[in-house]
């Protein structure tokens, strides 16, 4: 599942490890990867392109040029990894990928990668024990590469020690334990609403608030990032979420917005309402464009549902999260919004303190679990503290599990 549909981009070099590759193509294939090759020209002396590409069902690269003198552009083959993996990973380039040079399409597609990229180390004990070697692997874990440790056996020299590139099922098992890890919310369904409601006066008016959705955008994708499910529920905001996984539901009103939630939050294990829902709205909706007139005019309101409110009352094994803005009275008032809403935990923030709340790209949270527990953060960026509401929520699942 970790590796289904996932792009591969596998970049071999020139070290008698390479023939392994042709079975290492075989088991991402196997796990429902699409796997491309790109190689150096000394891997070409080890395993044939032929042999890889019939294997990975696509054309293998090998230079910035084709035969036809066509540019293969390393850019492109970059943008398409989901992930990168370069094995064996010979002294050389390693050496070069430490150092940033870039001579040839292996490197130069490592450079232009934005994806995750994990290298399998392959070269003589000797090599291997170097402190240029060590040095040189120090620095690819500093820059954020995920090295798969070599294994220690008989060398291609004779020698017996560290240096063999670990066996492809080792490699694929590494890579799938490490995506496991990087995603510990994967398979879980999160609901996220945001953003403000708007309730509609006429064709041509509403009421509305000053939410802008950031905070909620924030959170979703902080979530998406970790491999959850997301769906944003998001009323009129021109914000939008950057993790493509996220699935967006936009909304206006109140009661639209209790429309699409209930049946999402009835599938979900995580339900976080960040948005600014209106609490009342007109008693009657004019069908037609309300006339200027002499006199003055008031518009009678009536109560909106409450969203959080009402998923309370239907929680089972949902954990559910919710927000209080307040100008007055922040903690008071968001520990009573704890057990009228049936929540778990809320993200309290004031709507006057400096850097916090509507229209700003910071805020700064207090978040208060049902036993009244507070924790309070800095006052950060809203990204920043979307990344610690997720963090929180990780360890208080951990918690509620143990
Ligand atoms: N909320 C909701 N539906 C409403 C009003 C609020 O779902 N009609 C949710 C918000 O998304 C938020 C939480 O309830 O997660 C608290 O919202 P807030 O406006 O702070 O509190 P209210 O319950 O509306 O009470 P008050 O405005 O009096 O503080």
């Amino acid at each position: 599942m970790l590796l289904k549909n996932k792009h591969i981009l596998l970049g071999i070099t020139g070290g008698i490890a390479a023939y392994k590759c042709a079975h290492l193509v075989r088991l991402l294939i196997k796990e429902g990867a699409s796997v491309k090759v790109v190689m150096t020209k000394a891997a070409e002396e080890f395993v044939t392109p032929k042999t890889l590409s019939v294997l990975s069902k696509q054309e293998v690269v090998a230079d910035f040029f084709d035969s036809n003198h066509n540019w293969n552009n390393h850019v492109t083959l970059a943008e398409w990894a989901d992930l990168m993996i370069i094995a064996p990973l010979t002294a050389n380039t390693l050496a070069k990928l430490a150092t940033g040079v870039c001579d040839n399409i292996v490197t130069a597609c490592y450079l232009s990668a934005r994806a995750k990229v994990f290298v399998a180390p392959a070269m003589d004990l000797d090599m291997f024990q170097h402190p240029t070697t060590k040095r040189n692997l120090e620095t690819l874990h500093l820059d954020g590469l995920r090295i798969i440790p070599a294994e220690h056996g008989e060398l291609a020299s004779g020698l017996m020690g560290e240096g063999r590139m670990a066996e492809p099922e080792t490699i694929v098992e590494f890579i799938k334990k490490q995506l496991q890890a990087d995603l510990p919310l994967l398979g879980k369904k999160v609901l996220i609403n945001a953003g403000p409601t708007y309730e509609a006066i006429d064709p041509v008016r509403f009421i509305g608030n000053r939410s802008s959705g950031k905070m909620g955008v924030c959170i979703a994708d902080a979530f998406a990032r970790l491999g959850a499910d997301v769906t944003l529920v998001l009323g009129p905001s021109n914000q939008m979420p950057s993790e493509k996984s996220v699935s967006i539901k936009r909304i206006e009103s109140a009661e639209e917005m209790l429309a699409v939630c209930e049946p999402l939050f009835a599938e979900c294990d995580i339900a976080i309402l960040s948005a600014a829902v209106a609490d009342y709205k007109p008693k009657t909706v004019s069908n037609s464009k309300i006339k200027k007139k002499e006199s003055d005019f008031s518009i009678e309101l009536i109560k909106t549902v409450d969203v959080l409110e009402q998923l309370g009352k239907h929680k089972k094994h949902q954990l559910l999260v919710g927000f209080a803005l307040e100008t007055d009275h922040l903690i008071d008032y968001a520990k009573e919004k704890i057990s009228r809403k049936n929540l778990d935990f809320i993200i309290a923030n004031s709507a006057t303190e400096e850097g916090s709340g509507f229209g700003v790209d910071t805020n700064k949270i207090t978040i208060i679990d049902k036993h009244n527990k507070l924790n309070q953060f800095e006052l950060k960026s809203k990204q920043e503290v979307a990344e610690d509401i997720v963090s929180f929520t990780l360890n208080y699942l951990k918690f509620s599990h143990a």
